[in-house]
């Protein structure tokens, strides 16, 4: 199974890694780089699911996503939605964990299990938007994914952020993300919180461009995030991509799992 995918110059490796998580002021290029990984990662055969209370971009994949007879839905657009989505989706993890055990430090690649992309866009807007008792659900099943997720889980999140401060995301939270992106320059408080124990001094400045953004990567030598680029995806069609990317894999090679919820 290939678990690489390239930004710019990188590598990130999606085995053994949680997620990324993406920081950065509106219009910054956080969905555009999102939406990017999010093909990548479907073009090694993961199996996408999208929480966008925003109702933009992301939201219109529901037509070619959820079709009439899905048992649980892989859009979701209101924060109960995306409570919903998360608890399906913490029941998969643990289900994976209670059928595979017969092998001593096998993770999710080794046992060829299908692997699944998780895209929250404007995650502290939806947190904003739910009620109390909401937002402490989808932050627990967050939580619960960030932590165990990545031996068995096979699951990768993707979540986007225009403010990240420690009420957004807990501090212990967010530094679990194996990749941190932030686009464009960062206010001090985000740069803390994305690139924690580094000297902001030490920061390198990016251009103030959309697409222009520091990535750390838990597998880089550094502690200092990196200037990047991110691809252009003005040309991209990613609707058509994306329903290509679905038919390839609706016949796959994975593993069957008798438990798959969608
Ligand atoms: N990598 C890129 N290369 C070229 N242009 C880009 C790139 N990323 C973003 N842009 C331009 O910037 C615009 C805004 O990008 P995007 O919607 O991804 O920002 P955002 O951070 O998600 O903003 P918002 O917070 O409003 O959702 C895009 O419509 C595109 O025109
Ligand atoms: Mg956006």
């Amino acid at each position: 199974m290939m678990t690489l995918i390239n930004l710019d110059n990188y590598r990130i490796n999606i085995r053994g890694s949680t997620g990324a998580l993406v920081v950065g002021k509106p219009g910054s290029g956080k969905t555009v780089l999102v939406s990017y990984m999010m093909l990548k990662l479907m073009s090694l055969g993961a199996f996408p699911l999208i929480a966008d209370t925003k109702r933009s971009d992301f939201f219109s994949l529901g037509r070619i996503l959820d079709m009439p007879d899905s048992k649980n839905a892989q859009v979701a657009a209101t924060p109960g939605q995306v409570a919903k989505m998360l608890r399906v989706l913490t029941n998969l993890m643990n289900q994976r964990y209670e059928h595979h055990q017969e092998h001593w430090g096998w993770d999710w690649v080794d046992y060829n299990l299908r692997p699944i992309v998780l895209v929250f866009d404007e995650f502290s807007a939806t947190l904003s938007e739910a009620d109390k008792a909401t937002a402490n659900e989808i932050t627990g099943y967050l939580k619960q994914l960030i932590f165990k997720a990545r031996q068995m889980g096979g699951i990768y999140l993707l979540l986007a952020s225009q403010r990240l401060t420690a009420d957004v995301l807990d501090r212990n939270i967010s530094t679990e993300f194996s990749t941190r992106i932030g686009m464009q320059n960062l206010d001090r408080i985000s740069l803390n919180l994305a690139f924690p124990g580094c000297n902001l001094d030490e920061v390198p400045i990016v251009e103030n461009i959309p697409g222009h953004g520091l990535i750390y990567d838990d597998h880089f030598c550094t502690i200092i995030p990196q200037p990047f680029i991110a691809p252009d995806m003005s040309e991209v069609e990613v609707p058509v991509v994306v329903k290509k990317l679905v038919e390839k894999f609706e016949n796959n090679s994975f593993s069957q799992e008798s438990y798959w919820p969608w």
